[in-house]
């Protein structure tokens, strides 16, 4: 297990993490709108959308409420985030399976979208690949994928990092202490430059990557399935 991912299993670690992540995620909630909104272009009928480190259910939330006619599938590795999932998303169970484990232990499906919301920041390289490719296997050509996590951008990356740490914090928090919390992101996350990024999305055959997010130091991109 990846260091970064060790708060995650630990149920008194996860148990704020549906209260507190819509007020450090600058524009969360419309995140999740725009995801919803940017699946549903492909897909506005019925569909089975994958959900990739699906853990507290805040995007199944949303999407199951926004989309009574799509189903979901859900993955995430940590046993504890998975149960806040099933218990943030509980008026939907019927239209919600979640499963233990990565993309590796999804379903083959085809499914008719997939997300992967802030993520895949913990992710190294290799895994990130990895991820993406089989995210890619489960999906069906020119399907959507939504993608949105922490990046390095260009032009003084630990700057961008210091201004999310700030917007995290709630008491207000002073430069030094901002970039001491930006300082500790880099040297901890494997971040990539949004150019990596779109080059990653390619590499693991995913077609007109499109930056739709942007906010302090996170990215969202969408991108289509492309053939194998
Ligand atoms: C910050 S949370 C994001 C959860 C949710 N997507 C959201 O936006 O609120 C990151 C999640 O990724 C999960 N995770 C860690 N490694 C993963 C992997 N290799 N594949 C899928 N999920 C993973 C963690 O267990 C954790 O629940």
């Amino acid at each position: 297990m990846n260091d970064n991912l060790t708060p995650f299993m630990n149920p008194a670690a996860v148990a704020s993490y549906g209260e507190e992540t819509p007020k450090k995620v600058p524009g969360l909630a419309d995140l999740h709108r725009m995801t919803a909104l940017l699946l549903a272009e492909r897909e506005p009928g019925p569909a089975h959308m994958l959900v990739v480190g699906a853990g507290g259910g805040l995007e199944l939330k949303f999407m199951a409420q926004a989309r009574p006619n799509w189903r979901f599938t859900g993955v995430d590795p940590s046993p504890a985030m998975l149960d806040l999932a099933r218990q943030t998303t509980s008026p939907f169970a019927d239209r919600i399976a979640l499963l233990a484990g990565t993309v590796d232990q999804a379903p083959s499906g085809p499914f008719n979208g997939a997300t992967c919301l802030l993520t895949l920041h913990f992710l190294d390289r290799n895994e990130r690949l990895h991820t993406l490719k089989e995210i890619h296997r489960r999906l069906k050509p020119g399907s959507v994928l939504v993608i949105a996590h922490h990046t390095s951008p260009s032009g003084d990356p630990e700057r961008w990092l210091a201004r999310s740490a700030a917007f995290a914090s709630h008491s207000g928090t002073d430069r030094e202490t901002a970039e001491t919390a930006a300082k500790a992101m880099a040297d901890r996350l494997p971040l990539l430059s949004p150019a990596a990024e779109e080059e990653l999305l390619r590499e693991a055959n995913f077609v007109e990557p499109a930056l739709f997010y942007a906010a302090f130091s996170f990215r969202g991109w969408v991108a289509i399935a492309g053939q194998s």
